[in-house]
């Protein structure tokens, strides 16, 4: 307690003037709502009577930021439609469709912040990759004339986000929207998805650092980081008592003291002692820890998989463990976990892709590369199993790091080397 009350006199300080700064506080606020917006709320209030209650909980009710501010067109908007029975006939034009370009009006940083991350590409790179489309439409969706676009309706668009199209009445088509995913690319042109962390239309911070805003994506077997934080002693720390921490603190002094153990958001984006809060999550980290092969990154486009600065990533990092831990404990830490992610590179992902090459050199391989054990197994080699070993050795989870990785690697790679011996031999499947 008294370290708390301590930390929030010293933080006090460094709030203000952050805050000063910030581009939010030169904007005029008008708390007391026009006529029009208080119409919006009267009749909402009545119809959608929850979304109201939500908005009404939120910092933007409490600055007399409302429904208008964020879903009112210019009407010469490509989305700017009166489907709304309460604007029909009047000059106010609206759409249920509210790009980080209507936040960026007020949030700038963030907005920026975010464009320069690797969540910028989430579907960008769907949309850019043939083998995707062939995935997702030929393969998953059999190419049926009527329902191959559910995959990625129900799948991949929920987390990765769509390009959205309007039909006549310029309102989003069913085949794109509604989705919360992270990419998604809008009319206006401006790509991303802000509730995908803070949920409409409370647009809480403190929902935000709770490990739940990034669960609902980082999940099963291909990049299981909830689980792997619940197999960390962060997440046990989180599970046996995070329900009592505060998440209140405004950005920038939200510190140790208000929780015991990290979440999610404060090691990939809080301000945590000297470090600023950041909407680049790609900042903090030194590998690409999901790519076949992991190597460091060293990019400042957000579309390239290296985006980030791995030295600068590192560095950052340990200022997030610094607060709790001592040099010695998060370099070891880090020793230990580089050598796994090593590991993988040289003893697994290295001889499976020498194999993989002298197999497509004859001619040893099947065309499609989903229905052919060895490619299959390759794929499950590094996009699960080789994916869990690195990231679970990268955030403490040792069941991921060994039973649902290395372990799994092992037999993937023996199974691989039995296949490609048999293939050339001329014989085997
Ligand atoms: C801070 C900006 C903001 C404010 C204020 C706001 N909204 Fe929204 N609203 C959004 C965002 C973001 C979405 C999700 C849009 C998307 O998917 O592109 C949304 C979605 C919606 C939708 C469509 C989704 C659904 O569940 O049906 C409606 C209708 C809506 N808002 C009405 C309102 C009303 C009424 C108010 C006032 C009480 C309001 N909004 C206040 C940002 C805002
Ligand atoms: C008289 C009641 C009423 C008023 C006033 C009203 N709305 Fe609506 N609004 C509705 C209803 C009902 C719907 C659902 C319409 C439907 O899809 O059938 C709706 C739908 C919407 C949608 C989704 C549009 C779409 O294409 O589906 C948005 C966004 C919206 N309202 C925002 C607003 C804003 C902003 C205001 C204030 C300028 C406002 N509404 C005023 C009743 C109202
Ligand atoms: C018209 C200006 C305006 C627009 C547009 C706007 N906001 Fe805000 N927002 C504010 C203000 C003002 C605050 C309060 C800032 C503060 O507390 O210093 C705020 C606070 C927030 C917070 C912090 C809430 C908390 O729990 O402390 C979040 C998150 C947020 N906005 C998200 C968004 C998102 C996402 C959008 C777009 C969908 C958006 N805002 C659009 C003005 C706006
Ligand atoms: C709506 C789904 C969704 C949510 C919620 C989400 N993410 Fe992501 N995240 C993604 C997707 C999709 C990618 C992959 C983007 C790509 O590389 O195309 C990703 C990638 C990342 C990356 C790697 C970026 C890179 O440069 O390779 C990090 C780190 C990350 N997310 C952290 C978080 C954290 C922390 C949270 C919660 C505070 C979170 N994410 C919430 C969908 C989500
Ligand atoms: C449950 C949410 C979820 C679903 C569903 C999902 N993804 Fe992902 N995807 C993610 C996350 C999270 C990452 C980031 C992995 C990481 O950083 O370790 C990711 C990473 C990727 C990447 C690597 C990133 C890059 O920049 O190349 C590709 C490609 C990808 N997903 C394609 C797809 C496709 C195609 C589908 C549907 C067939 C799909 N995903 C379904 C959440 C999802
Ligand atoms: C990956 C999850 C995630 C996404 C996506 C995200 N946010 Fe945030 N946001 C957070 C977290 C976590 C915090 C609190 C950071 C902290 O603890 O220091 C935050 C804080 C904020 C704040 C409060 C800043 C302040 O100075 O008070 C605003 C405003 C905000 N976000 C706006 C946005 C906007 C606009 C977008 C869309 C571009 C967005 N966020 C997308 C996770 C996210
Ligand atoms: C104790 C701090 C910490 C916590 C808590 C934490 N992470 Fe991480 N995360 C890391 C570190 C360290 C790395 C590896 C960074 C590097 O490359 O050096 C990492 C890597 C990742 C990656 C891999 C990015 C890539 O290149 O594939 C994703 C995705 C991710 N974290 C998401 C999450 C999510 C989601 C949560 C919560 C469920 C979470 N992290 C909790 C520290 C943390
Ligand atoms: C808010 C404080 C806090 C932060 C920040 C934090 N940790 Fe921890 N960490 C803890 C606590 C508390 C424990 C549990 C110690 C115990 O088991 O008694 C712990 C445990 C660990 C453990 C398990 C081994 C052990 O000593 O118990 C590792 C490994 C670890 N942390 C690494 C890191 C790394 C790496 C970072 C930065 C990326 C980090 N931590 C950031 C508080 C923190």
């Amino acid at each position: 307690m008294k370290m708390k009350l301590f930390m929030g006199c010293v933080l006090a300080g460094l709030v203000s003037s952050a805050l000063a700064q910030s581009n939010v506080k030169q904007l005029k606020m008008n708390k007391a709502l026009t006529d029009e917006a208080k119409s919006c709320l009267e009749c909402h209030a009545e119809k959608t009577p929850q979304l109201v209650h939500d908005w009404k909980d939120s910092r933007h009710s409490h600055l007399g930021v409302s429904c208008i501010d964020c879903h009112s067109r210019q009407a010469d908007d490509p989305t700017a439609a009166q489907n709304c029975p309460g604007v029909k006939g009047t000059d106010i034009f609206v759409s249920p469709l509210v790009s980080p370009k209507t936040c960026a009006r007020c949030h700038s940083q963030e907005v920026q912040e975010f464009e320069a991350s690797g969540h910028l590409r989430a579907r960008v790179q769907i949309d850019s990759k043939d083998g995707m489309q062939k995935l997702i439409y030929h393969h998953e969706g059999q190419d049926n004339p009527e329902f191959s676009g559910s995959p990625d309706e129900t799948g991949c668009m929920q987390c990765h986000g769509s390009k959205i199209e309007l039909d006549e009445n310029k309102r989003p088509t069913s085949e794109t929207w509604p989705n919360s995913g992270m990419g998604t690319i809008y009319p206006d042109g401006s790509i991303g998805n802000c509730v995908a962390c803070h949920t409409r239309h409370r647009f809480s911070i403190a929902e935000a650092r709770k490990p739940a805003a990034c669960a609902s994506c980082h999940l099963g077997p291909d990049h299981p980081d909830i689980e792997i934080y619940t197999n960390s002693k962060h997440g046990h720390i989180f599970e046996a008592e995070g329900d009592e921490w505060n998440y209140d603190s405004p950005v920038d002094a939200w510190e140790p003291g208000d929780y015991r153990a990290p979440t999610c958001a404060t090691c990939h984006m809080s301000g945590v002692g000297e470090l600023h809060t950041t909407h680049n999550v790609s900042e903090r980290l030194y590998w690409n820890a999901w790519g076949k092969s992991s190597k460091p990154r060293n990019s400042k486009d957000p579309m390239n998989p290296l985006t980030g600065d791995a030295e600068k990533g590192r560095a950052l990092m340990k200022q997030v463990c610094a607060n709790c831990h001592t040099p010695l404990h998060t370099d070891s830490f880090f020793a230990q976990a580089d050598k796994h992610v090593n590991l993988y590179n040289d003893s697994y992902y290295a001889p499976a892709a020498k194999m993989l090459a002298e197999l497509k050199e004859k001619g040893l391989l099947d065309p499609n590369p989903w229905n052919d054990e060895f490619q299959k197994i390759f794929y499950h080699l590094w996009h699960h199993e080789g994916r869990r070993m690195r990231q679970g050795a990268l955030m403490g989870g040792p069941d991921y790091a060994h039973w649902h990785g290395s372990f799994e690697c092992m037999q993937d790679l023996y199974k691989l080397q039995k296949i490609y011996k048999e293939r050339m031999e001329g014989a085997g499947e």
